[in-house]
């Protein structure tokens, strides 16, 4: 039989966390998902209703509806106050935005910078592209912050951009200002594009969230969406800015991408947007108490250790247990926990588990019983 699939499909590979979760008996307490387990808002579903019924279902412009791309350009003036609605695209989410990013970007040949660990899509996107993933690491005794010198060690003439993410899936470590500054200095050196995912900015309890639009445009593009900020992740609606003319290319591509985002949910988006943010102020108040709790809990058990995270709802400890964490995320998946384990992630995820606080205070401490028994029943390793 012909051999149809592409050199790119063949490298792919299914997503570890995927085959786990598929396993899990339907009483399991879910620990796994990067999903709030809260509602979009009431005036978002009603906008969105309303634009359906009103018509609004046909094709829209490329870059998005003007209002949406408005009042985000609005938004963005928190990071630096010059944003306007021409440096602004919206995407089918952060996921499509760093897809049509990298497609725009990367040729086969370039070198493209990924963190390890890092979110799950970053190198199959360089994949995608036909361009070569390389990781940058970082580790805990670090508190998540990536190696300058290795950083600069991995770049060489072929390195075409370096992707960063802050607040962290899964680390929750977030970037420091001088770490960030660095990082756009050594870009800027090398005539690289530091592309950044930033979906969690608004998912922060401790600090300020450093963006990297707090500078010069012209060698980056942020990324964000409203999956996680609005609790939408099944809504497919995020976006990007960058200088227009970046903007301009990516707008190119992504009219044989996409052709547009889909209009209604972009009103319904808007909707979300331009409404008083109680609401999300509210649930990051709640994220900061199951935080507060899975984090005791998780440093309570011995042979675990795990920072406070400052962003986004993940605690990523590690364990010295002699197990592998593919193992370990097995036991307990066995006994009723879906976590991931930090190998999905790379291979400074190694020796870590994920365990997301996207779910209620009783089910984490649930969970945790569960954890804290499965844990003593492994040897540690000596
Ligand atoms: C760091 C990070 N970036 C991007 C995404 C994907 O976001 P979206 O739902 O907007 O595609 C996720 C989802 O888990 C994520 O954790």
């Amino acid at each position: 039989m012909r051999d149809w699939f592409s050199a790119r499909t063949k490298r792919l590979q299914i997503s570890g966390i995927r085959k786990m979760f598929e396993m899990a008996g339907p009483d399991s307490i879910n620990l796994g998902l990067g999903e709030l387990d809260f509602q979009p808002a009431d005036a978002a579903i009603e906008a969105l209703t309303k634009a359906v019924r009103d018509g609004h279902n046909g094709y829209g412009p490329t870059r998005g509806i003007p209002e949406l791309r408005e009042a985000l350009a609005q938004r963005l003036t928190k990071y630096r106050p010059d944003v306007e609605t021409e440096n602004v695209l919206v995407t089918a989410g952060a996921t499509q935005g760093l897809l049509v990013t990298a497609m725009t970007l990367f040729d086969h040949g370039d070198e493209v910078l990924t963190p390890d660990p890092g979110f799950v899509i970053y190198q199959p996107h360089v994949i995608m592209c036909g361009a070569m993933p390389l990781r940058y690491h970082m580790r805990q005794e670090d508190k998540f912050q990536p190696n300058l010198d290795e950083i600069m060690e991995l770049i060489t003439p072929r390195t075409k951009a370096i992707i960063l993410n802050s607040p962290n899936n899964p680390t929750s470590g977030m970037l420091e200002k001088d770490t960030l500054r660095a990082i756009r200095e050594i870009a800027t050196d090398h005539n690289l594009v530091v592309i950044s995912d930033e979906v969690y900015d608004e998912i922060v309890f401790d600090g300020e969230h450093n963006s990297v639009l707090d500078g010069e445009y012209d060698n980056i593009v942020y990324v964000n969406s409203f999956s996680k900020t609005y609790a939408m992740t099944g809504w497919r609606v995020g976006y990007l800015a960058s200088s227009k003319y970046m903007i301009d290319q990516i707008s190119k591509m992504q009219y044989y991408n996409i052709a547009c985002p889909p209009t209604p949910l972009q009103k319904a988006v808007h909707a979300a947007v331009i409404a008083p943010q109680d609401e999300l102020y509210e649930r990051v108040k709640i994220l900061k108490n199951r935080r507060d709790i899975i984090i005791k809990r998780i440093n309570d058990i011995e042979g675990f250790e795990c920072l406070k995270p400052r962003g986004a709802f993940y605690a990523f400890p590690t364990f010295d247990h002699d197990i592998s964490g593919e193992d370990f995320a097995m036991k307990l998946l066995k006994a009723g926990v879906i976590c991931a384990p930090g190998s999905a992630f790379g291979k400074s995820g190694e020796r870590h588990l994920r365990f997301s606080f996207a779910n209620s205070s009783e089910n984490i401490e649930r969970g945790m019983d569960i954890v804290e028994k499965v844990a003593a029943e492994i040897p540690r390793k000596s």
